[in-house]
């Protein structure tokens, strides 16, 4: 996920809640960890699997860092009995799987093909999870839209996803939905509309500014709703699930408290971030705030109408009402102020909210540009779901922080110090009424990062992309977070510092057996170098046959020499 680029804010201290130290445990919770399909499945063309947009774009030279590809990314489609271990290792209570649209139905049109391989596949998964008493949420789109509704409807920007992905959705509930009770419909569709069809850095990597996303979301919107009325037609009696979407935003602070434009403008950097897909499903359209900016520029370029779509008054009350749950994903937060922009600069997602995004130096930032750590910024962002949308139930479906190191580094304090913050905030929230009942750290491996390949890890666990086998690793977040599953949150301070210092002596003896291990193989490839029956050939050639041959030569020319001056004489 990116970020609008942020400026760094010199010279100004803030803290705001840094200091409230307060800990707090909770009940009746679920702990969970999520993966999503294309990043970790790998198996990209086996067993009748269809390409997805993600496969395409990939594959060109120059969309993601250094070219990587996801083709065999963690080899998950493989290893799902491995990756189950992990997660029983950790006692978490649900996992956070997507299904791959084109793995069950490789051109993404039902009537077309269906692929009894890729369902047996996921069938699989999802029994094997609950064999090992491992709730299954189960997200139907994670970005990987089939090439073949790409090439020939262009995706999102056509009005025809909403039936096909409808079809889609239902095969999964009548497949899968009798073990299912926790389906989400979308996974951060601000990123599929921004990055997909704004800037053009995702799949399908259209650069149609300050139009396609708000197309695709407006689609996105309505292909939601479209499922979440199937499955409450058709399946809720039966199945007795939920069915949701999850959300991704950040926090918007407004730098200055007491200027009104400020405070003005770090509400609009939220309603066009969250607002722009929960306000339609909450409330029924889109945030006035949005209506208006876009609404505005629209105008002051000359066009006839918004840019925005609007939704009919029959739409708006289908749309209304269809999440059962919100799922939440937040990783970072920004301070903003306002400031206009131009509207002769041209159509624009970024400059239709008229603001600057900045952050603090002093916030750390580990991995990712975008993403800084500040566990305060999610307290805010969910007591401001909970006035805005009428305390929904809330799942936070992504919650972690990435590193950029590549070679093995299991010591991840960062990540320790990050989850404590975060989960702490979220802890804090659910003391101030917020109705949040599950939290899952993002993600259990590392994995593709998206146009940022492999650069970037968010996983518990190490991933070694190099070895075939794809061996996971775990890293000291994987005890600590352990530990806060078994705690139900923070029982107390000295416990809690206790903790932090168990995971870290698991981590180094697991550093030190590795790079013993690292040093083994190296020592066991000079062995294998000196006892190479090639090596010794060589060795022979160089120390035995090349100086025998040097002092034959010399003796036979002596020989001769004492010859040609005998006859001579
Ligand atoms: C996406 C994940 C991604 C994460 C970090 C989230 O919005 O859903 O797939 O790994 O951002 O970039």
């Amino acid at each position: 996920m990116v970020l609008g680029g942020a400026m760094l804010l010199q010279g100004i201290s803030f803290g705001r809640d840094e200091k409230n130290e307060a800990l707090w445990t909770t009940h009746g919770f679920s702990w969970g960890v999520g993966s999503s399909a294309y990043q970790t499945e790998g198996a990209w063309d086996k067993d009748g699997k269809g390409p997805s947009i993600w496969d395409a774009f990939t594959h060109k030279k120059g969309k993601v860092f250094m070219n990587e590809t996801a083709d065999s990314s963690c080899e998950g489609y493989y290893k799902v009995k491995d990756d189950i271990q992990l997660l029983k290792e950790l006692k978490v209570n649900h996992y956070l799987i997507s299904i791959s649209w084109p793995r069950i139905m490789p051109t993404g049109i039902k009537k077309e093909q269906v692929n009894e391989k890729g369902i047996k596949f996921y069938n699989d998964t999802i029994n094997s999870l609950l064999e090992n008493k491992i709730i299954p949420i189960v997200t139907l789109y994670h970005w990987d839209l089939p090439q073949v509704l790409q090439e020939k409807y262009g995706g999102w920007q056509n009005i025809s996803m909403i039936s096909y992905f409808n079809d889609y959705a239902n095969l999964c509930f009548e497949k899968f939905g009798d073990r299912v009770k926790y389906w989400i419909t979308f996974n951060n569709p601000w990123a599929v509309a921004e990055e997909g069809y704004e800037t053009g850095e995702h799949a399908p990597g259209l650069k149609l500014s300050g139009i396609g996303a708000y197309k695709a979301a407006h689609h996105i919107i309505k292909t939601h709703a479209k499922v979440w009325h199937s499955y409450n037609k058709t399946w809720r009696s039966k199945q007795q699930g939920m069915v949701g979407i999850s959300l991704t935003s950040a926090w918007g602070e407004p730098v200055d408290l007491t200027s009104q434009k400020d405070i003005e403008a770090a509400e609009r950097y939220v309603q066009f971030y969250l607002g722009w897909f929960a306000n339609p499903i909450y409330s029924g359209d889109y945030p006035e705030v949005m209506k208006n900016y876009v609404g505005k520029k629209s105008v002051q370029q000359g066009l006839g109408t918004s840019r925005l779509p609007t939704f009919s008054v029959q739409e708006k009350s289908y749309i209304k009402g269809t999440s059962d749950f919100l799922g939440l994903s937040h990783f970072t937060t920004r301070y903003i102020i306002q400031k206009n922009y131009s509207a002769l600069r041209g159509p624009s997602y970024h400059n239709d909210r008229d603001l600057v995004e900045l952050v603090d130096p002093k916030w750390p930032n580990p991995g990712s540009k975008w993403l800084y750590s500040v566990p305060w910024g999610f307290r805010r962002l969910l007591n401001f779901i909970k006035t805005q949308y009428g305390n929904p139930l809330i799942y936070v479906t992504e919650n972690g922080v990435s590193e950029k190191l590549q070679c093995i580094q299991l010591c991840d304090e960062w990540r320790i110090e990050y989850l404590k913050g975060y989960i702490n905030e979220m802890l804090k929230a659910i003391n101030d009424g917020v109705n949040v009942k599950g939290y899952t750290v993002w993600s259990l491996l590392d994995k593709f990062e998206w146009n940022k390949g492999y650069s970037e890890r968010f996983g518990l666990y190490h991933v070694d992309f190099k070895k075939g086998n794809k061996p996971r690793y775990p890293k000291a977040s994987v005890h600590y977070y352990k530990m806060i599953i078994s705690a139900n949150g923070f029982p107390n301070p000295r416990e809690v510092k206790s903790w932090h210092q168990k995971a870290i002596e698991t981590c180094s003896i697991t550093n030190q057996l590795l790079a013993a291990e690292e040093q083994r193989n190296i020592a066991a490839n000079i062995l294998r170098l000196i006892h190479d029956p090639l090596t010794t050939h060589m060795e022979m050639v160089t120390e035995i046959v090349v100086p025998t041959v040097f002092t034959l030569c010399i003796l036979i020319s002596a020989i001769l020499l004492m010859f040609l001056l005998r006859k001579h004489n």
